[in-house]
């Protein structure tokens, strides 16, 4: 049997441009409130899955307002086993310029004041889950390999520091990322994936550099500079996308 795959897609990413899209119903409303988008059912690549826009088609919400409980929640409810997040991040690694894809396997949380956490005590007693390893290596590997075949360039593994946003970091604050051993900063991947963990869902991002972080260049960060990048490296995207989903069938 496949597994159920869901596709969350960050900015810039709203749609897949699926080739039979469904909106399947009832799956905004969770015990967590409600879900950032319609959960749109597809047969992309000939094969099922599902996507959600993680900041709202049109997108509109920001990255720390994001309701990533209801989100994932929803999804577990489809029967959703593995998740392909797609992230829009700053490069800090000089090795990854932008337009560089990265399939991180490892996180730094600095995010503050989000809902993060299925076991709060609340809804559901208290635990604590293992997150040594935040992305799933086999999809991890999956990916990589599909890449390969495609003659797309991934950098396989890489550190993600996540912030807290919406604004971009200072220069200062990207020093102490890349002191911590972050390879790239983005604002979304977290609580998403230890959300999923809480769920049994197993999780990866794909990461696009859009732009490098803040004081590794000259240059001052545009956001026209970064909707050019991600026009170009989403295609990509979500041509390695449709090859893993259709491996997957
Ligand atoms: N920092 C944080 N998040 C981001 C960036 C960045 O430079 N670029 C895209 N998302």
């Amino acid at each position: 049997m496949p597994k159920k795959v869901a596709i969350i897609g960050g900015s810039g990413l709203s749609t897949l441009g699926e080739d039979e899209p469904r909106v399947v119903s009832d799956t905004r409303a969770t015990p967590y409130g409600t879900t950032s988008a319609d959960i749109i059912y597809n047969q992309y690549a000939g094969a099922e899955s599902y996507f959600l826009a993680r900041h709202g088609n049109p997108h509109h919400i920001a990255p720390h307002r994001i309701n990533y409980r209801a989100n994932l929640w929803a999804l577990k409810q489809l029967g959703v086993e593995q998740v392909i997040a797609v992230n829009a991040v700053g490069g800090i690694n000089s090795g990854m310029p932008p337009a560089s894809l990265v399939l991180p396997d490892q996180l730094i949380d600095y995010t503050h004041g989000r809902e993060s956490s299925f076991y709060d005590g609340v809804h559901e007693s208290l635990d604590h889950i293992d997150f040594s390893h935040p992305f799933s290596s086999g999809m991890l590997k999956d990916l990589a390999e599909q890449a390969q075949s495609q003659g797309i360039t991934i950098h396989q593994g890489g550190v993600y520091g996540v912030t807290q946003g919406p604004r971009l970091e200072t220069a200062a604050e990207v020093k102490r990322l890349a002191r911590d051993g972050c390879d790239i900063v983005g604002m979304t991947a977290m609580p998403e994936a230890a959300l999923a963990r809480e769920l049994a869902i197993e999780y990866v991002s794909i990461c696009l550099v859009v732009n490098p972080a803040a004081g590794c260049s000259e240059r001052l960060i545009t956001m026209e500079e970064i909707h050019h990048v991600l026009d170009e490296g989403l295609v990509v995207v979500k041509k390695l996308i449709k090859t893993y989903l259709a491996v997957q069938k």
